[in-house]
């Protein structure tokens, strides 16, 4: 089975590739660049309005994911606005200097400095479509928020999100590790058992 990926986000990618790999999917970076304006007002909308997408140019199965960072003292902020938190006007709008991912955990720690209650949760929503119909798993990942970033795996914010039941952030965790009990991980795995069950939707 080979499906695109519906993303830009090649960390993301990469990390999907991986997980779905063990699934027996074979999954394939987007030869072009789509661009496609995440207009939904939730995972489940977005993921479904870039699988869509990418399935009308490819004309070939895909995989879309729509994830986040939730997080309680901020009122379910970033939320669906996690990969461009910085230029939000919610908690003020920070200049991109270095990468997304670095200005947004920046902002992160900036917003929740002082603050006691740290729970927070990765959220993410797997969309596949394919020639007859769409299907979606989604799953969460629940966890803190740290003071300080710490590690260098993964991407996003990972360095500063601790998984519930872990002494070590989401970056320090090896990749196997990070797949086992991440959102993106459980809801892949969820979606393959869908498409195993479902083999006709291909
Ligand atoms: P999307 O590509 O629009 O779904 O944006 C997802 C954003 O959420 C990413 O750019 C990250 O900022 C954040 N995010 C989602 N999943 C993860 C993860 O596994 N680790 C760290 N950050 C994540």
């Amino acid at each position: 089975m080979r499906i695109i990926v519906a993303t830009t986000n090649k960390k993301k990618f990469k990390e999907m590739q991986r997980i779905l790999e063990r699934e027996g999917i074979k999954a394939v970076f987007p030869e072009e660049r789509i661009e496609v304006e995440e207009r939904g007002n939730s995972f489940l909308e977005n993921a479904c309005i870039k699988a869509e997408a990418y399935y009308e140019y490819f004309n070939t199965p895909v995989i879309a994911d729509d994830s986040g960072l939730v997080v309680d003292a901020l009122d379910g902020y970033p939320g669906i606005y996690s990969s461009r938190f910085y230029s939000l006007e919610f908690g003020g709008k920070e200049k991109l200097i270095g990468s997304p991912d670095v200005v947004n955990v920046k902002k992160l720690l900036k917003l929740l400095k002082g603050q006691k209650n740290r729970k927070a949760r990765f959220v993410a929503v797997v969309f596949f479509r394919g020639k007859e119909a769409g299907v979606f798993a989604s799953a969460e990942c629940e966890g803190i928020i740290l003071e300080e970033p710490r590690g260098d795996k993964g991407f996003g914010y990972d360095p500063v999100f601790q998984p519930l039941g872990f002494d070590k952030s989401m970056a320090e965790l090896e990749p196997w590790e990070k797949d086992s009990i991440s959102h993106r991980g459980k809801a892949l795995k969820k979606l393959s058992l869908l498409l195993k069950s479902c083999g006709k939707l291909l």
